[in-house]
């Protein structure tokens, strides 16, 4: 119980509203479940406690089919209280099979698409036991339903009939095997399982694992022998610990120097050139490219839009930014000579998944720009460039939203070296420049303590704006973004331009308005139109909090507090104005005592669409 109870706590950042556990005990699966947070379990195993057992399963929940409550948390049992099923994502036809185990006299006692799973694998478990039950039958249930079932789902399984295994499925969802010594795990992520072992095997699409203390056997839904992919998981368990920071937002607002230097290591000679060999994608098939299309989601298509800017810049290769939903259900103009980049943290937003499934069928070149080894979106793209931002596990994004930046900054000085469109020592310098931002970020946050004070004195706003312009744009909307999900205060980002064409009407006496100023040694108009911005709201009323480059006193004058982060190019600034509204938003709702590692209604990765 104790080990299934750690992987949950490990786990919990991936949905908080219920969390259970069951375990074989003797003859029997004994259960716990408990809606909200995980520490109600524990509150409910200390006060009921489990009995002592080698086999147990245990969920976090992030509700879609039933509400948030103990009877809809899982697992859930079926078999007459034989068979216990957690399980993750949607079964689409639920409905449909609910109706016919109803019809075949079954009953069930939650609103859960998985309790059907369950009774329709219970089912199926009586069928073949009455014919004469073996070590293989949990298997065969499983199987048996899995061809059933439509949908996204990663299954786990345990049978009081089967004591020492495990059985799991998965399809679209994620699953990943632990390897012990004597004992074996399943975990939708390994930090699951880190503290036991660093032996994982990544499984293949539609495929069911059986596990024993000794034995790991994988096959596909139809019974034939399958294999995974066995790795190394180079994590430790404490770089998924607080490093003693309150929060893992803030201990990760804190990783993003290494973030960004990591992302960067490896990926350019000594010469300055890029080496991205990990792409594998035939550079002629790339120098074809004529049209770039980036599919994200929340922060991660703030990144891509950051990035239009640069690529736009340095490839001259038309590129455009969408939200993975809207991309899949408009018709959308793509073909062989279409980069799609996707970029997803976690690699399992179903929105985005689904998107470069989309693109792929219509022959795209699909490169997945991601953080989490061997998740399901590079797993299904053509290539992938890996952002080593470490573990995200505050929901709010954060280093993964820097990394992002620089992973797809890597790749337009890449494209550009390989059709030729910038010199080679442009590109050396970009890369030098790069190299200096993390430098530059460690310096924004030791200087933190002032933005924190302002953070705490506006607990009481209704509504805060940002603005920017150029590259400030998306970050304007990321750093707005940041305090709706954490603050749960109302926050647009806009581009400045905009103002004057409706949003200005918001501004009255006292609305605060966070402006993003580029840097005035780049172009001089872009400057000096942000500057204008800024004097016109504040004719209005505005509390003008204004983020901008060392030595631009130019601001000073129309600013209620202005904080200053360290010159760098105008591509690159991004890096550095991102960091001050992380840290505003992180505070702010800090100080108003809400959770910033798990946001009501939010979960960090969205594995349904
Ligand atoms: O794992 P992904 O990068 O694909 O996730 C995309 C969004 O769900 C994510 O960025 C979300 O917007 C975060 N909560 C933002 O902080």
């Amino acid at each position: 119980m104790d080990v299934v109870l750690e992987g949950l706590r490990r786990l919990e950042y991936r949905g908080y509203d219920s969390a259970g556990i069951a375990v074989v005990a003797g003859e029997s699966i004994q259960s716990r479940k408990k809606s909200g947070k995980l520490a109600n379990l524990v509150n409910e195993l200390a006060a009921r406690p489990l009995p002592d057992a080698l086999t147990g399963i245990g969920h976090t929940r992030w509700a879609t089919h039933g509400g948030p409550t103990d009877v809809n948390a899982h697992p859930h049992l079926a078999d007459g209280g034989k068979l216990a099923v957690i399980h993750n994502g949607i079964i689409e036809n639920f409905a449909e099979l609910k109706a016919a185990l109803l019809a075949k006299g079954h009953t069930f006692t939650s609103e859960t698409d998985t309790e059907v799973a369950a009774v329709l694998m219970g089912d199926f478990y009586r069928a073949r036991a009455a014919k004469g039950a073996d070590e293989n039958t949990l298997t065969n249930a499983m199987s048996d339903a899995c061809q059933q079932l439509e949908g996204a789902f990663t299954l786990l399984a345990i049978h009081a009939e089967n004591p020492n295994t495990v059985v799991a499925a998965r399809r679209n969802s994620p699953l990943v095997v632990g390897l012990g010594d004597g004992e074996n795990f399943l975990g939708s992520d390994v930090s699951g399982f880190i503290d036991y072992t660093r032996r994982a095997v990544e499984l293949g699409q539609d495929q069911i694992v059986t596990i024993t203390p000794d034995n790991v056997e994988i096959i596909d839904f139809a019974g034939n022998p399958a294999a995974g992919k066995e790795y190394l998981v180079d994590w430790d368990a404490a770089a998924a610990e607080k490093d003693g920071f309150p929060s893992f937002m803030e201990k990760e607002i804190h990783d993003q120097p290494d973030a960004v230097a990591a992302t960067l290591l490896g990926r350019s000679d000594i010469n300055g050139r890029l080496t991205l060999d990990e792409l594998r994608i035939d550079p002629e098939r790339l120098k074809s490219v004529n049209k770039i299309m980036v599919l994200a989601c929340g922060t991660s298509a703030y990144a891509g839009q950051v990035a239009k800017y640069a690529i736009e810049r340095w490839c001259r290769i038309p590129t455009e930014v969408e939200l993975s939903h809207e991309f899949r259900y408009r018709d959308p103009i793509v073909d062989a000579n279409t980069l799609v980049v996707s970029i997803s943290q976690s690699g399992e937003t179903m929105d985005t998944l689904m998107a470069v499934r989309y693109a792929r069928e219509q022959g795209a070149i699909t490169l997945a720009v991601c953080n989490t080894n061997g998740s399901t979106i590079p797993r299904e793209s053509d290539a992938v460039l890996y952002t080593h931002a470490g573990p995200e596990i505050a929901v709010a994004s954060t280093k993964a939203f820097l990394a992002q930046i620089t992973a797809t900054y890597l790749l337009g000085l890449y494209l550009a070296q390989l059709r030729g469109n910038m010199f080679h020592g442009e590109i050396k310098d970009v890369l030098a420049d790069l190299g200096k931002i993390p430098a530059k970020i460690a310096k924004i946050l030791a200087n933190a303590e002032q933005i924190k004070e302002l953070a705490r004195s506006m607990a009481d706003a209704k509504s805060v704006l940002f603005l920017g312009r150029h590259v400030g744009f998306p970050v304007a909307m990321e750093g707005a973004l940041k305090l709706k999900e954490l603050a749960y205060i109302h926050a647009e980002g806009f581009a400045a331009g905009e103002l004057k064409h409706g949003p200005i009407a918001l501004i009255e006496e006292g609305q605060p308005v966070v402006v993003v100023v580029p840097s005035p040694r780049g172009r001089d108009s872009l400057h000096a139109k942000v500057v204008s911005n800024i004097q016109e709201i504040r004719a209005r009323g505005a509390n003008t909090i204004v983020i901008a480059e060392e030595g631009d006193e130019a601001v000073r004058a129309y600013a209620e507090h202005v904080f200053y982060i360290p010159e760098s190019p105008v591509l690159l600034a991004p890096l550095l104005t991102t960091v001050p509204l992380q840290i505003f938003a992180c505070e702010l709702a800090t100080s108003k005592g809400y959770d910033v590692d798990q946001p009501r209604n939010l979960a960090k990765s969205v594995t349904v669409e």
